[in-house]
């Protein structure tokens, strides 16, 4: 097997990984503090001494670790007991016993990005673990709602057309694909509005999605819309004689206004029969800032069902019960904040990935499952995705993503080199965006 390239690292000055563990990772933390220090009181009002207490304990906790990463101290075991700890320890030992004579320890700034940056977050978890009883408490849960209430305007805009297109059945097949390529763009674009990239500070949306979608089509780097479509329909016109069920898999990315892109999609591909069945897997903790869980979903269709506008709140409706009679599932599991690539699943959660075996089609969204897949290393731009992947192929699978970080793979010769030349900052701005498939269609 050929040796794979370095993970990226902060280690590299100068590179976004860099930039991020100096800059925005300590702002995120700091952000977090500055937040439970303005709402102390509420503590005390619903806890009373027991709250004050706990709210101080966890913040001793997090200035202890803003302190840890901006002196670049050495990782530290988990000391709370929650359903992975063991697995990030032993992941610690795993990195110690790979230390040579010229990389002395395990730190924020010597490490792995992926891993220290994933580390960062589930210590933000094990503080909260050892606040009780405030453990339960989002502590991103402002900002994520604050996207969401925001970008009304624009939700608005997309519920009022999903509603519009209810008379489905009367599009014909080239309509139908339009449609298709629209939504699946509103849920790409959708992904720039991350709030860990402007560090907790506002990223709504709040320009009509559905206006700006021809503007963007040039920042589309890699564009693989059609083998999407050509695997849905094709299902789709064989159901009847060789396939029961299409199910669609959507590995979630952020809450807010990019989670409703997705499930104005979700709706659209089981109104258009593309799809009969859709699962959604999401963050069993509070993670980069604005990562969807399930409270995150909850809230956001009560939002919709109280909402004045109607289109908004059937959207609400109808939502709340395609989960209620399982055409919708939710799923969670502890791999997703794990600091793995996701070619490690299968040795890592065997469970997670025997169930994404059962999609037929799996949409990655977002820059960190990005990272994932392509296991965060310095590949060259032209290197081909399915190589990248290093083995991770449960089922054909796509990545929709605003590019954030430094990695990119299957572009054509020449074509990152250039776009660098116009825009030296191409990598790290969410400005350009990728459907990048791999798998298997059947061309009818
Ligand atoms: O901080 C690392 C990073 O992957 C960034 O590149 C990006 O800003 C953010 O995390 C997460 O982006 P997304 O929400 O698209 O996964
Ligand atoms: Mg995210």
């Amino acid at each position: 097997m050929d040796v794979l390239p370095p993970q990226m690292s902060a280690k590299d000055e100068g590179s976004f990984a860099y930039f991020t563990m100096k800059n925005r990772a300590p702002q995120i933390l700091i952000k977090v503090i500055n937040t439970l220090q303005q709402h102390k009181n509420e503590f005390f009002e619903k806890l009373g001494e027991v709250g004050t207490e706990a709210e101080k304990k966890l913040l001793s906790l997090l200035s202890k670790l803003l302190n840890e990463l901006q002196t670049d101290e050495p990782l530290l075991p988990l000391t709370d007991n929650w359903v992975d700890t063991d697995i990030w320890n032993q992941y610690l030992k795993y990195h110690h016993s790979l230390l040579n004579e010229t990389n002395k320890k395990i730190s924020w700034f010597q490490s792995p990005w992926l891993y220290v940056e994933c580390y960062m977050y589930r210590r933000i978890h094990e503080a909260l673990m050892l606040s009780s009883p405030i453990s339960d408490l989002d502590v991103f849960k402002e900002p994520k709602e604050q996207n969401f209430l925001e970008s009304q305007e624009a939700i608005r805009i997309l519920c009022s057309y999903l509603q519009g297109l209810n008379k489905i059945e009367n599009l014909d097949e080239n309509q139908l694909k339009d449609e298709f390529f629209k939504l699946l763009q509103i849920s790409l674009w959708g992904n720039k509005c991350d709030l860990s990239l402007s560090g907790g500070q506002s990223s709504s949306q709040t320009s009509s999605p559905l206006t700006v979608l021809e503007d963007l089509k040039p920042f589309i780097l890699v564009n693989n819309m059609d083998y999407l479509w050509l695997l849905l329909i094709n299902r789709k016109k064989m159901r009847q004689e060789t396939f029961s069920v299409t199910r669609v898999d959507f590995v979630l990315d952020n809450a807010g206004f990019e989670l409703v892109t997705d499930l104005v999609m979700a709706d659209f591909l089981l109104a258009s029969k593309l799809a009969t069945e859709i699962h959604f897997h999401g963050k069993s903790i509070p993670w980069y800032v604005s990562d969807t869980n399930k409270n995150d979903i909850n809230w956001v269709i009560e939002q919709l069902k109280a909402a004045n506008t109607k289109c908004m709140s059937e959207c609400g409706i109808n939502w709340e019960d395609y989960f209620k009679k399982h055409s919708w599932v939710y799923h969670d599991h502890m791999f997703w904040t794990l600091p793995y690539e996701y070619c490690a699943m299968s040795q890592v959660a065997p469970d997670l990935y025997a169930e994404l075996q059962k999609s037929n089609l799996i949409l990655f969204k977002g820059d960190l499952n990005y990272r994932k897949l392509v296991g965060d290393r310095k590949w060259g731009f032209t290197v081909p995705f399915h190589q990248a992947l290093n083995g991770f192929h449960p089922a054909p699978l796509c990545s929709i993503r605003t590019v954030k970080a430094e990695v990119q793979v299957g572009l054509a010769p020449g074509q990152g080199e250039q776009v660098a030349v116009t825009d030296p900052q191409w990598m790290n701005t969410g400005k350009y965006g990728i459907f990048q498939f791999d798998g298997h269609f059947d061309l009818a």
